[in-house]
C-alpha cells in the first residue's frame, strides 16, 4: 500500500473541476495520515495503539497521576518513532497544497508535528503535540522539547511539579485557540478534504458533520470506510500518501 500511487487524472471529474477553481480549502487528518511514517494508528484491529495499549492506562490524567512514568515511556516511545519516521509524501503534499492554493487550512488530530515538519503553516492541533510539554500543576510553565528525552519524568523548573506533554487526554477539554483556527477554516472552506481519520472521535469528527450540512464538497481519503464514507461527496479509497499528491498536482497545474 506504500508504493501505491495516483495522478491528477485518477481524481473524480467533480473534484478536479473544483480543485480548478481554486477552492479555499480545509484538510482535516487523523493518524493514517502518519501511518506510513511508521506511526501506529489507534483503531487499527491488529496493529493500532488502542489494540495494544489501553487508552485508560496512557491517555487519561488519571493515568498520569497514578504513574506518570509509565505515560512518560509511552509519549518518549512515540517520540521516537516520529524522530525515526520523519514526514511522508502526504505531509509534503498538504505543504505543497497550501503553496499552490490561496487558502488552505490544516486542522489536525495528530500530536506528531508532521505537517509542520513538512513545511505546513499555521496548522491547528485539536489534541496538542507530544513535543511540547507543560506543568501538570497551575504555574503555566511550557517548553518546546527538541529531544526523545529518558529517566525520570521531568520536573517544572518553576514550581517542582511535574511536567506533562501538552496533549489532550480522555476527558479533556480540547485548545480553544485550535477549536476556534477550525471554525474559521470551516466558514472559510469550499472544499473540504478529511485523510487518515476514523471520524470516531468527538468534537473533530464533527468537522465532516458540519461541512456536509453547510453544504461544503467532502472528501475522504481512506483506505478503508468510516461513517463519514458514504455521505462525501467524493471517497478515495488508498492511502493518503497516494491521494494527497495528486490533489497537490491538480491544484498546482490550475
Ligand atoms: P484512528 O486510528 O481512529 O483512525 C485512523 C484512520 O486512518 C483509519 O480510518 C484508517 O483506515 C486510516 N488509515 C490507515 N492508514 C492510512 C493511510 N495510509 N492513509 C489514509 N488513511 C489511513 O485515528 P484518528 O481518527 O486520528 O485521540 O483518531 C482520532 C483520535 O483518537 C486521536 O487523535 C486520538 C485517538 O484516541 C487522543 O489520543 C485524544
Amino acid at each position: 500500500m506504500a508504493e501505491a500511487t495516483a495522478s491528477p487524472n485518477d481524481l473524480p471529474d467533480g473534484l478536479a473541476a473544483c480543485l480548478a477553481a481554486g477552492p479555499s480549502t480545509l484538510v482535516l487528518t487523523g493518524a493514517g495520515v502518519s501511518a506510513e511514517s511508521g506511526i501506529p494508528t489507534f483503531r487499527e484491529a491488529q496493529t493500532g495503539l488502542w489494540a495494544r495499549f489501553s487508552p485508560a492506562d496512557l491517555a487519561t490524567p488519571e493515568a498520569f497521576a497514578d504513574n506518570p512514568q509509565r505515560v512518560w515511556d509511552w509519549y518518549r516511545w512515540r517520540r521516537g518513532l516520529i524522530r525515526d519516521g520523519g514526514p511522508n509524501a502526504a505531509h509534503r503534499a498538504v505543504a505543497d497544497l497550501q503553496a499552490a492554493l490561496a487558502d488552505c487550512r490544516v486542522v489536525t488530530q495528530n500530536v506528531d508535528g508532521l505537517h509542520q515538519a513538512a513545511g505546513a503553516a499555521g496548522v491547528a492541533e485539536l489534541h496538542g503535540n507530544l513535543w511540547r510539554e507543560r506543568c501538570a500543576g497551575d504555574c503555566g510553565f511550557q517548553r518546546e522539547a527538541d529531544a526523545v528525552g529518558d529517566g525520570p519524568p521531568p520536573e517544572c523548573p518553576d514550581c517542582g511539579a511535574l511536567l506533562r506533554p501538552d496533549v489532550v487526554w480522555f476527558g479533556e477539554t480540547l485548545p480553544m485557540a485550535a477549536l476556534e483556527a477550525a471554525e474559521r477554516a470551516l466558514a472559510a472552506a469550499d472544499l473540504v478534504l478529511v485523510a487518515g481519520t476514523s471520524n470516531l472521535v468527538y468534537p473533530a469528527a464533527a468537522i465532516p458533520e458540519q461541512a456536509l450540512a453547510a453544504g461544503l464538497d467532502v472528501v475522504e481519503i481512506n483506505p478503508d470506510t468510516t461513517p463519514l464514507s458514504t455521505r462525501a461527496a467524493h471517497r478515495l479509497a488508498g492511502p493518503a500518501s497516494a491521494w494527497l499528491p495528486a490533489i497537490a498536482a491538480a491544484a498546482r497545474a490550475a
